[in-house]
C-alpha cells in the first residue's frame, strides 16, 4: 500500500465570546501527516519535521495518541504503520497547532485504512489526542480543523456540535507576536466564577454573533464581538494588546480579540481592503517598536482537513 498525505488547518478558538465552544478554521497554515506501511507491528512515528520539542512517543504526541486511539477502536493497533508529522506552525501560538496535528493524525490513519469512519466519527479520537497538549477536553480547535468553517460546540463532553453558516467575504488578519504562551497556563489564570452581569452580556453577544453569522448581518457581528469574560483576564499576557486592538478597530475590523489561548490575535474583517489596511498598520506598529511579529491574512477554510 503506498503512502498517503493529509493536511489539517490551523484554527481560531473562542472567537471572543465563545470560550471553549466556538472556533473557525483558517486557510493557512496547517500541519501535514504522511502515513505509510510500517516495517514492524504497530504504529510508529518515524519522523517529525520542524518539531524539535515534540516527542515521537505515541502517548506524548497529539497526532500519535489520536491515531493510536483510532486504531484501537478499529482493532487495528497491531497493523504495521509509520507516520511522519510535518509541522508547519509553531506550538504555543494560539493557532491550534496541537489540534491540527491531532486531526492530521486521525485523518491520515482513516484515509490509509480506506475511510472506515466518517469525519464526525473521527472527532472524539482527535480531541483525545489534543488532550496531550493542555490536559483539558475541549473541541473548539479540533472540530473546525477537522470539519472546516465555523463550528459551535453545544457540549464538549458529549461532543454535540453544529456547523454555523459562514457569511461571504469574511477574512482575518492574524497577528502572532513572537512570545510563547502555554495553553495550560493561560487556562489556569482564569477565574472560576463570573459575575451575573458578565454572564448576561456574554451570552447575549454569543447568541447575537451566531444570529449575525446566519443572517450575514455584519453590524450585528460587529456589536457582538466583545468579550466581557476571558480577554480582560488574558490580555495582560500579550504586550501591546490594547494598542493593536485600537489599530484594528480604527481600520474598521468587525472585531478583534485573542486567538485561542494566545499570544496570537485576530481581526475579523468583512473584506480584503480592510484586512490589507490592518496588516500594514500593525506591521508598522511592531516595526516602530523594533519587535518581531508575523502578520498574515487568511480566509476561512470551509473544507477542513483533507487528503492531497
Ligand atoms: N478554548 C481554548 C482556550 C483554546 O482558550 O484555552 C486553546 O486551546
Amino acid at each position: 500500500m503506498s503512502g498517503i498525505k493529509v493536511f489539517a488547518p490551523a484554527s481560531v478558538a473562542n472567537l471572543a465570546v465563545g470560550y471553549d465552544i466556538l472556533g473557525l478554521a483558517l486557510e493557512k497554515p496547517g500541519d501535514e501527516v504522511i502515513v505509510k506501511k510500517g516495517e514492524t507491528d504497530g504504529l510508529v512515528i518515524s519522523k517529525i519535521v520542524n518539531g524539535k520539542s515534540l516527542s515521537k512517543e505515541l502517548h506524548k504526541n497529539t497526532a500519535g495518541l489520536a491515531a493510536l486511539r483510532l486504531l484501537e477502536h478499529l482493532g487495528e493497533e497491531k497493523m504495521p504503520i509509520q507516520m511522519e508529522l510535518h509541522k508547519k506552525m509553531r506550538l504555543g501560538t494560539g493557532l491550534g497547532s496541537s489540534a491540527a496535528s491531532a486531526v492530521a493524525g486521525v485523518m491520515g490513519i482513516n484515509e490509509f485504512l480506506g475511510k472506515p469512519l466518517t469525519k464526525p466519527e473521527l472527532l472524539r479520537f482527535a480531541v483525545e489526542g489534543e488532550q496531550v497538549a493542555d490536559g483539558s477536553w475541549h473541541a473548539d480547535n479540533v472540530a473546525p480543523s477537522l470539519f472546516g468553517g465555523i463550528i459551535l460546540i453545544r457540549d464538549n463532553l458529549s461532543l454535540d456540535w453544529k456547523r454555523i453558516y459562514v457569511p461571504e467575504h469574511l477574512s482575518l488578519v492574524m497577528i502572532h507576536p513572537f512570545i510563547k504562551i502555554l495553553t495550560s497556563e493561560s487556562r489556569a489564570l482564569l477565574k472560576k466564577e463570573i459575575a451575573l452581569e458578565d454572564m448576561v452580556a456574554q451570552t447575549g453577544n454569543l447568541a447575537a454573533l451566531v444570529a449575525g453569522f446566519y443572517t450575514s448581518d455584519y453590524n450585528m457581528i460587529r456589536r457582538s464581538l466583545n468579550d466581557h469574560v476571558i480577554e480582560p483576564q488574558r490580555k495582560k499576557l500579550i504586550p501591546h494588546f490594547d494598542a493593536i486592538k485600537e489599530i484594528a478597530l480604527k481600520e474598521n475590523a468587525l472585531g478583534f480579540s485573542i486567538s485561542g489561548a494566545g499570544p496570537s490575535m485576530f481581526a475579523l474583517c468583512e473584506n480584503s481592503f480592510i484586512t490589507d489596511n490592518i496588516m500594514t498598520a500593525v506591521q508598522r506598529f511592531y516595526s516602530d517598536k523594533k519587535l518581531k511579529v508575523d502578520v498574515f491574512v487568511s480566509g476561512i477554510n470551509l473544507r477542513g482537513a483533507y487528503k492531497y
